[in-house]
């Protein structure tokens, strides 16, 4: 087994990754060239983009099965939410100042949710019935893979060659 038991809990790997992204949202405000914020802002919405799959994926169709749907379905429509802004800040080419509005939307409502998740929805999922360790091993899997998958796009994209997104 590559990682250790305690690293592979479902639910700590997707609360680091939450603090990670408000993280990388804090470091956005701080900066001031242009062009790092593009780059940031194609980080964040890669980085959330892998963590939503992970939960859409891997945790929200288990955690349906034992916990009240609606939490789940409110945490789904605010994943939707997000990917519309996500593809606002990076297929749209919005001007740096729309750009910066964007991302200030974005942080706010990842923040909501995020607060949804670690005080409604995780601790109803932490009661045991999960297997969270193998949930966590799938999870580190399909970070790992679709990380490769976005770094292949942004070299193909650098040479001039658009590929199609997932999801
Ligand atoms: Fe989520
Ligand atoms: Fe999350």
């Amino acid at each position: 087994m590559p990682h250790s038991v305690s690293r592979c809990n479902a639910l700590e790997i997707l609360k680091k990754d939450h603090r990670e992204i408000a993280a990388k949202f804090r470091m956005y405000e701080k900066l001031e060239d242009n062009d790092k914020k593009q780059e940031l802002a194609g980080d964040i919405c890669n980085a959330l983009l892998i963590h939503c799959t992970c939960e859409e994926e891997l945790l929200y169709p288990l955690a349906e099965k034992i916990i009240d749907q609606g939490l789940v379905y409110i945490g789904e429509i605010e994943h939707n939410s997000m990917r519309e802004l996500i593809i606002n800040i990076t297929e749209d080419a919005p001007a740096d100042k729309e750009r910066d509005a964007l991302i200030k939307v974005l942080s706010e409502y990842v923040h909501t949710h995020v607060k949804q998740e670690e005080n409604e929805l995780f601790p109803l999922l932490a009661s045991g019935v999960l297997d969270l360790q193998t949930i966590g091993i799938a999870i580190l899997e399909l970070k790992l893979k679709m990380a490769e998958r976005f770094r292949i796009i942004s070299e193909f994209e650098a040479i001039g060659m658009p590929v199609a997104k997932m999801n």
